[in-house]
């Protein structure tokens, strides 16, 4: 069977910063720093909620990461408000890279799945806005094992779901958290390093392979 690889989807295939431009004109130059508290704020609340098995929906975590940021920015949203970002945060937009890279790894014969925090409906409904969809043969969620990334079970969940074992199959993230965890689980890991200046964990493991673009990808792994 083809080597099969699981992209990881937000802050990997989409970008999550793409919502700075929708964040209300009062932040000004305050935008980018926001999103990435946000952003910050939602991935702790998964971690949290992961180790204390208290499972509610990544677009929860992401709703009440959105709550708690708007107190620390001092933002007041009112309930249509909150809804307009939370919906477009349903719509955000792909990397550049990311087309261009899913067509050559599918042309070159690997096996791709989306493989996501998010509810898969979700994230299909994400991916089919950015015109990304119909590269995956599934997408693959935490959801279906109530947890997060980087508990080891999700990584199990997905190999399962795909049906191949560790040393066939890769992840494929920008964040090194994912990569780390997926290594962690007996998977290959791919981390794609947007941005030179971007640390990895110093925790001794290193990526399998490091690619500073999705378009690297398909030439640097055997499919
Ligand atoms: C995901 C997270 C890591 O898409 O953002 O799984």
């Amino acid at each position: 069977m083809a080597t099969t690889l699981a992209f990881d989807v937000y802050g990997t295939l989409i970008d999550t910063h793409g919502i700075a431009a929708l964040l209300p004109p009062q932040l000004g130059p305050r935008a980018l720093e926001f999103s990435r508290a946000w952003r910050d704020k939602q991935l702790e609340y998964s971690f949290r909620r992961g180790l204390m098995r208290q499972y509610e929906s990544f677009a929860v975590c992401t709703g009440q990461a959105l709550d708690h940021t708007c107190s620390q920015f001092g933002l007041r949203l009112d309930p249509a408000g909150r809804e307009r970002l939370l919906a477009a945060y349903r719509s955000l937009p792909a990397f550049e890279d990311a087309r261009p890279g899913l067509a050559r790894a599918r042309e070159a014969g690997f096996r791709l799945f989306a493989f996501s925090n998010g509810r898969a409906e979700t994230v299909s409904s994400l991916l089919e806005q950015a015109g990304l969809r119909d590269f995956f043969l599934e997408v693959v969620s935490v959801d279906e094992v109530q947890s997060f990334k980087p508990d080891p079970a999700v990584y199990a969940h997905f190999l399962g779901r795909a049906g191949v074992p560790g040393s066939a199959a890769w992840m494929v993230s920008s964040n090194p958290f994912d990569v780390l965890g997926a290594l962690a689980a007996g998977l290959h890991a791919a981390w794609v390093r947007r941005s030179p200046e971007a640390p990895f964990d110093p925790w001794g493991p290193e990526p399998t392979l490091t690619v500073a673009s999705l378009e690297d990808l398909a030439v640097q792994i055997h499919a």
